[in-house]
């Protein structure tokens, strides 16, 4: 297992999220523990992509999320399906990209810090297992590029979810 990352700084939004896929995908080979392969796929993504001032992954429990694996400051330990950008998400069973949770009737804030912000829904099948968080310090961080390659980590999470 790899344990160290090699993101260019100068690259583009897509030639960070390509390079970066296969090494996370390298970090968490030959690991089987859910929790610290999650850690570090959060920590990967907090460090290599820009803006990205709180990720974390919200696990479902019955009606709710409840907090899983993150990097930033605190966050709510629980959040009621479908409250929130998370639980809309779940609700949903789509990503959902926020340019200013200001805007976003139902916003949870955890930060006042937090700006924008993306969700994306992680399955097993068709039912929805946890949700992959990402907040930005910055207006409309997000776009269809991260909904794409953040879907794809959200693949290898599930998969890593039903294996455990
Ligand atoms: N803003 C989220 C809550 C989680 S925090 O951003 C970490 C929401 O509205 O669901």
């Amino acid at each position: 297992m790899s344990q160290q990352l090699n993101i260019t700084e100068t690259l583009s939004k897509e030639e960070k999220y390509k390079s970066l896929l296969p090494q996370i995908e390298s970090l968490v080979e030959g690991e089987n523990d859910l929790i610290a392969n999650i850690s570090n796929i959060i920590a990967a993504l907090k460090y290599s992509l820009d803006g990205f001032f709180w990720a974390g992954v919200y696990f479902r429990k019955g009606d709710e999320l409840v907090l899983g694996p993150f990097q930033g400051p605190v966050a709510c330990t629980r959040i009621i399906i479908p409250n929130g950008v998370c639980g809309k998400a779940v609700q949903s069973k789509s990503a959902i990209i926020v340019d200013d949770v200001n805007k976003f009737p139902g916003h949870i804030a955890c930060s006042t810090d937090s700006k924008s912000e993306i969700a994306i829904p992680v399955f097993n099948g068709k039912e929805v297992t946890a949700v992959l968080d990402v907040d930005s310090d910055v207006f409309a961080n997000f776009n269809d590029t991260d909904k794409h390659y953040l879907e794809k980590v959200c693949e290898l999470i599930s998969e890593l979810m039903i294996k455990t």
